[in-house]
């Protein structure tokens, strides 16, 4: 098999799956230590999906009035439904303020107030002294925060020679005795394989909205190295926790952020409702965004919705001076008119709760090496593989994760994988042989789909998966619905064995290309569904109408799910660490989420 393919291969300390802004933040930290850092990754690093994140970065920075971090960990802690590893939610919230003044320092254009400070706003789930009211925590570089950063990182990377791999797409991890010890990926331009040997590899690949029909991720966000890790024989954690954003542009799917609710932006129904008011009578349009979604949900199905069809929710910002819309949401001035045809000065903004995160991922601890469950441990390190951001389920998000949490998850945890690789890794160390197989199943794969001669398109497969995810696994959920769709999605792993790929070639083969990344969806769209229909109650984004209440006697732990090569799913579990770091910080035991 490898005659026909032939393969090169690089060796490096550290190699770094991904260049979004966690890939970037392990690589410049793993370049620093002194170690031979390469980022291999499948579109130009400042085209990652990070580029997109625009309200801001969460961090107790107290620019617009008193904060504390340990404010930022109960509000944490109670967004994620109390589904979170409360040390690793710790080692966030303390130290996000570092990791932002170090993007700071780096060149961040943050938007400023007028005494120079970094700029912060309000987003949903963010509060004072535990719970009593909203504070302004999100610091942001305009609607832009993600294209900041990711700019920012980039050049840092450079400056400390990390190497990059552009349009290098990632097919398999290369393990040997249950330990990882590089990646094999495809050069997109040539069709040429690299074998890429390393002593750590990171898995910082982002997340899978692609799943989904209608989502604000982008086309490449397929998470092929969560799948990497189930072709490895390893699990993924709570999958079947999906968020979905209040406010997607209606029939677009694009994200309207919810800096535009910080701002003073507001939902209305039909009848010109501000209905938020009565669903969360506190933080109001500021509730946590599953809250929000379901609220939205409700009014939609109650026939309060919006729109020629009933069927959608206005946002409201036109009573907003226009030098705040001018200032700092202009990138969303420009997708509302773009993809609606509204000028938010004016109009309010057709939205949808739709598909944009994934709080489920890769098991890691804190320091970013990945877990997996062996005999009575839960906490079994995979030696020489870590993973960062949406990918990872450190698990600092739970069950639903709070606006602005997601980019500072990034770059704290991609800073602790980063200073993890320069404890565990001594520069130069040789890399052991590998056995003469190790790459086989990896090639068999590619070779497989390069040359699969079915009936059936890739594309027709791919939004058939897609249909179902949206129609049995969206922000409702019943055990009768859920079961349907695990149905449909063992049917559509099982058409695979007719999926019809039309170019051979090896430069630039799309078809190839989408075969692969949708080969990666499907086995995490089951394990989704599996995940959802197991779970027997609701908490955070899984709500479940069969089982409306939480219940943290039976079901306040983690779901571990496996995928073998016939598409069976295998499911476990793993407690929640209900524990902090230090001393000086007390758990939040579980209560009623209020908002
Ligand atoms: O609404 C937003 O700007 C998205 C932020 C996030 O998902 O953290």
């Amino acid at each position: 098999m490898t005659k026909a393919y032939p393969i090169e291969t690089h060796e490096f300390d550290v190699v770094v799956v991904g260049a979004g802004g966690a890939g970037l933040r392990a690589a410049l930290g793993a370049a620093q230590a002194g170690l031979r850092t390469a980022c291999v990754t499948k579109v130009f690093p400042t085209r990652s999906h990070t580029v997109a994140a625009q309200g801001g970065i969460s961090a107790s920075l107290g620019n617009m009035g008193e904060d504390d971090w340990r404010w930022h960990m109960y509000d944490t802690v109670k967004g994620s439904d109390w589904l979170g590893d409360q040390d690793a939610i710790e080692y966030l919230c303390r130290n996000a303020p570092a990791a932002v003044y170090e993007l700071e320092h780096w060149g961040t254009p943050f938007s400023r107030t007028e005494d120079g400070k970094i700029y912060q706003r309000a987003f949903g789930g963010m509060t004072r002294n535990f719970g009593e009211g909203s504070v302004q925590r999100t610091c942001a570089a305009a609607d832009r925060t993600g294209h900041a950063m990711l700019h920012t990182l980039y050049g840092q990377c450079l400056r400390n020679d990390a190497e990059f791999f552009i349009e290098y797409f990632a097919l398999d991890l290369i393990m040997h005795n249950g330990e990882c010890k590089g990646v094999l990926a495809l050069k997109m331009d040539d069709g040429t394989l690299h074998l890429f040997r390393s002593h750590q590899v990171v898995l910082a690949t982002g997340g899978y909205g692609r799943a989904y029909f209608s989502a604000t991720s982008a086309h490449t966000c397929t998470g092929d190295g969560n799948a990497m890790i189930l072709r490895a024989g390893l699990p993924l954690q709570d999958m079947e926790f999906v968020q979905f954003h209040p406010t997607g542009i209606y029939g677009a799917g694009c994200l309207i952020t919810e800096g535009v609710r910080g701002e003073g932006g507001y939902l209305v129904n039909s009848e010109g409702e501000r209905f938020m008011e009565r669903y969360a009578p506190s933080a109001k349009d500021l509730a946590s965004r599953d809250v929000v979604s379901r609220a939205m949900t409700i009014e939609i199905r109650e026939g309060r919705g919006v729109g020629a069809d009933n069927d959608h929710i206005y946002l409201r910002l036109d009573h907003l001076d226009p030098e705040i819309i001018h200032n700092r949401l202009p990138g969303i001035s420009e997708s509302a008119r773009i993809f609606a045809g509204v000028d938010v000065t004016k109009e309010p903004i057709p939205v949808i709760p739709t598909v944009h995160y994934n709080m489920g991922g890769i098991p890691t601890v804190y320091t970013g090496e990945v877990v997996t469950k062996k005999g009575r441990n839960p906490d079994h390190v995979v030696p020489g593989l870590m993973a960062a951001g949406e990918a990872a389920c450190v698990s600092v998000h739970g069950a639903n994760r709070l606006g602005s949490n997601s980019l500072i998850d990034l770059v704290v945890f991609g800073r602790a994988v980063g200073q993890r690789c320069g404890e565990l890794v001594k520069p130069g160390t040789p890399h052991v042989e590998l056995s003469a197989d190790a790459t086989d199943a990896a090639v068999a794969r590619l070779d497989h789909f390069r040359n699969a001669k079915g009936g059936t398109p890739t594309a027709q497969m791919r939004l058939d998966m897609q249909k179902t995810m949206q129609a049995h696994c969206a922000v409702f959920r019943t055990e009768e619905l859920m079961a349907e769709g695990v149905k449909k999605l063992d049917a559509i792993f099982s058409g695979m064995d007719d999926i019809k790929v039309t170019d051979r070639s090896l430069v630039w083969n799309t078809d190839l290309i989408e075969t692969l990344e949708f080969d990666n969806l499907i086995r995490q769209a089951m394990t989704t569904a599996a995940g959802a229909l197991n779970r027997k109650e609701s908490r955070g984004a899984h709500a479940h109408e069969d089982y409306p209440d939480r219940d943290d006697k039976d079901w306040m732990k983690h779901t571990l799910a496996w995928v073998d090569d016939k598409g069976k799913v295998k499911l476990d579990d793993r407690p929640v660490h209900m524990k902090t770091l230090s001393q000086d910080v007390e758990v939040f035991p579980p209560k009623a989420r209020v908002y």
